[in-house]
């Protein structure tokens, strides 16, 4: 039995990415294996994801071209270590793996093609941003199949590996700055005398709104938001006051300080 696409390891992520594989028919069920670490996990992917389920990782490299690292940084070389005698130039490996650099798995990846891919949790609900990176270039027909994977659980960049860590700061961890904004929404919401269910309700169709006019048209954000501010209007005091208070430098700041410390954490 041979397999399309294998993932070495089946947890959020990897379901994540099955389903939207299997869901956005770019492969079926039966085209797909994963190996998980407990032997209780077995039966939570057969019947969650329908797919075949494994505790031998080389049993994946064997049996598909593409494999999928989704294991936690700390397992990867073991991983890595279990699958190397296996893997071919027809391979072609990804990992989606934090902090674990192309340099660090090519001793053991040999001649198979590899790449990194950095999605996020947004991928629960099919709406990741996934950054992909590789030394083959862009236009090499192994990149097209990266692209289409994650294409099924999102928007995919290409980006260089040096700008990993911009990466992280600007998608992947950037869900948690959303749901901090949408929290303080809320509790204004709460504030102004709305119930806070609804208000959370307001506050994410907003948010959801927003990002999806500003993907959609392709306009300037300053320009979109210049949209909503009327002269002397409710908009432009609270524009203002955001300012006043230094809501994008304080943005831009975290920003760099996560970079940073992914930058300290690959080093
Ligand atoms: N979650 C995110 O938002 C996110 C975003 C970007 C990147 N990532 C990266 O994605 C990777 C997976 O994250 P996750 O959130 O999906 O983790 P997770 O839910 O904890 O799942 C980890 C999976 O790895 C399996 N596993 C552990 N050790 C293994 C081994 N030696 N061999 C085979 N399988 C093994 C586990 O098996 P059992 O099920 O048997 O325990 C589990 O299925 C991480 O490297 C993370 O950095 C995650």
């Amino acid at each position: 039995m041979s397999y399309s696409i294998g993932f070495i390891g089946g947890g959020n992520m990897a379901g994540a990415i099955v389903k939207g594989l299997v869901g956005g028919n770019i492969y079926s069920e039966n085209e797909i294996i994963v190996s998980v670490l407990r032997s209780e996990s077995l039966e939570r992917i057969k019947t969650e994801l329908g797919v075949d389920a494994t505790l031998v990782n080389s049993e994946v490299a064997e049996k598909s071209k593409i494999v999928i690292l989704a294991v936690k940084p700390h397992f990867i070389v073991k991983v890595l270590e279990e699958i190397s005698p296996v893997l071919t130039e027809d391979h072609l490996v990804i990992s989606i793996a934090a902090g674990i650099t192309l340099d660090q798995m090519k001793s053991y990846t040999g001649k198979a093609k590899l790449f990194r891919a950095m999605p996020n949790t947004p991928a629960a609900v099919n709406a990741a941003m996934t950054s992909i990176c590789s030394d083959l270039p862009q236009n090499d027909p192994v990149a097209k199949i990266v692209y289409d994977i994650f294409s099924a659980i999102g928007r995919v960049e290409f980006i260089t590996e040096a700008q990993i860590h911009a990466a992280i700061a600007v998608h992947g961890s950037s869900p948690a700055y959303a749901f901090m904004m949408m929290e303080a929404m809320g509790d204004a919401g709460v504030l102004l005398g709305l119930p806070r269910d609804q208000a959370y309700r307001m506050a994410a169709q907003s948010l959801y709104g927003a990002a999806l006019m500003m993907l959609e048209s392709g306009k300037h954000p300053g320009a979109l938001k210049d949209q909503v501010t009327s002269p002397g209007g409710t908009t432009i005091v609270a524009v203002a006051s955001l300012e006043e208070q230094g809501f994008r430098n304080a943005v831009i700041d975290s920003m760099r300080k996560c970079a940073d410390k992914s930058k300290e954490m690959s080093s």
